[in-house]
């Protein structure tokens, strides 16, 4: 593209064909609201929300191709075809050569983690994600995050936060011992980092790295479409290289993958593992039958497997993908106008906005976070994540919190749902909430689950 077609106004890929009214009810009802849910964003009834911004997972809108394929399930108990078509999907995109399907990606987690993960192991990381890294614990294992520092500075500006620091890498493995590596967990477009890529160059390195010891590498691809996307834009020698070249090219540099669905792949529910290995593969395709379903559905309907089948077609699209981590682009950039901190570069899935930043005369036991997602909610109905310390939970051992360096809250991005006036109705109440931050308030706990305490927690006011 020429400098002054880059210039020119774009609009999305896509007209829409069908809506669904939203509401906004009033300030006091927000009030009531907020604090009914006990001041956590997941436990508020979406009916009470306006636009909603908590996750991009399976809130995306799915095309019409998609929605005639959800015509075509073939419900069958065994060797459902739409199972034939999304296996053939995946080979197609992703090359890898097995397919266990899965309800979500977390149960794809759990396989993986209990297969290859024995009491006393260490699993390395590009930061840590909430339900990947309780699975490599509940499996015995230790996560030990192995990410370049950049990553946990929020202005920092480097291109590929995601990358592993090699150093830290190798440490690891002198220190504890190959063999009790099962494997390196490798995101592509890092979530808690703030939707921050890995570069292709970065991968490749890692890859010769842990070929020499011997440790395979298994990739959450989640968004990987999205990490390829700032690979073409950012990495030498990829301007001119498609999107589907580029998601192809990282899946050949790992040995298997975890896959939510939900998200790149534009489905509402679904997800799988793949892998290579013909052993791991059998010993996985026995272990779904207990835990999610036949090995030919795994806890997905065949129409929706023949809508994922579609979606990961889609995902890779050139026109769509642009569209689609663009107006992330825009909302990031009216935030950064408006002087708000947020993670730096802006992300490929969502905005975070740096709590820590925003308000400084709260302690991280105040949860800041938690607290700013409350407040924007009651400002204009806008419902986001807290991505800081109630996310990170406690450490198992010692039971105290984890108190990660980031502590965000994150406004993600649905795919093809909202539009541009949308992202000027939320950047205006950012805005607003961020002019009258000193009059935030601190929470505490007032319930805590044991597991992935995000979810489930919650909270009262102090102060
Ligand atoms: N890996 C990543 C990077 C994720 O973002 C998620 C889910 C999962 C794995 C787990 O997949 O939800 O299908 O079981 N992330 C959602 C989010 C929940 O809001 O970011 P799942």
């Amino acid at each position: 593209m020429s400098p002054e077609e880059n210039k020119r106004s774009w609009a999305e890929p896509y007209k829409i064909k069908m809506v669904e009214p939203v509401r906004m009810i009033s300030r006091q009802e927000r009030e009531k609201a907020i604090e009914e849910a006990g001041y956590n964003t997941f436990l508020l009834r979406s009916r009470d929300v306006y636009i909603d911004l908590l996750t991009d997972s399976g809130t995306s809108a799915m095309s019409d191709r998609q929605w005639a394929g959800m015509m075509m399930g073939d419900e069958a108990y065994a060797g459902s075809e739409n199972f034939y078509h999304l296996e053939e999907a995946i080979q197609t995109y992703y090359g890898y050569k097995h397919v266990v399907p899965t309800h979500q990606g977390r149960g794809a987690e759990h396989i993986i983690s209990q297969l290859m993960i024995k009491k006393n192991d260490f699993v390395p990381g590009n930061m840590y994600f909430t339900t990947t890294k309780l699975h490599q614990e509940l499996a015995g294992g230790t996560f030990v995050d192995v990410i370049i520092d950049e990553a946990h500075d929020p202005e920092d500006e480097h291109p590929f936060k995601a990358n592993i620091d090699l150093n830290k890498l190798e440490s690891l493995i002198k220190n504890k011992g190959a063999e009790n590596i099962p494997y390196l967990s490798i995101a592509t477009s890092v979530n808690m980092a703030g939707g921050q890529p890995i570069s292709m160059a970065n991968l490749k390195e890692v890859r010769a790295l842990t070929q020499k010891y011997g440790i395979p590498i298994i990739h959450d691809m989640t968004r990987v479409a999205e990490n390829a996307y700032f690979i073409k834009q950012r990495e030498e020698g990829y301007a001119d290289v498609s999107i589907k070249d580029i998601v192809y090219e990282i899946c050949s540099l790992t040995d298997g993958a975890t896959m939510s669905a939900k998200k790149d792949a534009l489905v509402n529910i679904g997800g799988f593992l793949a892998l290579n290995d013909e052993e791991l593969f059998r010993k996985a395709q026995n272990m779904v039958v207990i835990y999610e379903g036949l090995h030919t559905y795994g806890g997905m309907a065949g129409r929706d497997m023949e809508a994922l089948a579609i979606g990961i077609s889609e995902s890779v699209d050139e026109d769509h993908i642009r569209a689609r981590v663009g107006q992330v682009q825009y909302l990031g950039q009216k935030l950064i106008d408006a002087g708000v901190p947020i993670v730096r570069p802006i992300g490929s899935h969502g905005v975070f906005l740096d709590a820590k930043k925003i308000l400084p005369h709260l302690s991280q036991d105040q949860l800041p976070a938690q607290s700013l997602a409350a407040t924007l909610y009651i400002d204009a109905g806008v419902r986001s994540m807290e991505r800081g310390v109630v996310s990170a939970g406690r450490n198992p051992e010692t039971g105290e919190h984890n108190y990660p360096a980031l502590e965000l809250i994150r406004l993600t991005i649905p795919r093809r749902v909202y539009t541009q006036a949308h992202m000027d109705v939320v950047a205006e109440s950012v805005a607003m909430v961020y002019k009258n931050r000193e009059q935030v308030k601190g929470l505490a706990f007032d319930y805590e689950p044991e597991y992935l305490r995000f979810f489930q927690s919650r909270f009262k006011q102090i102060g």
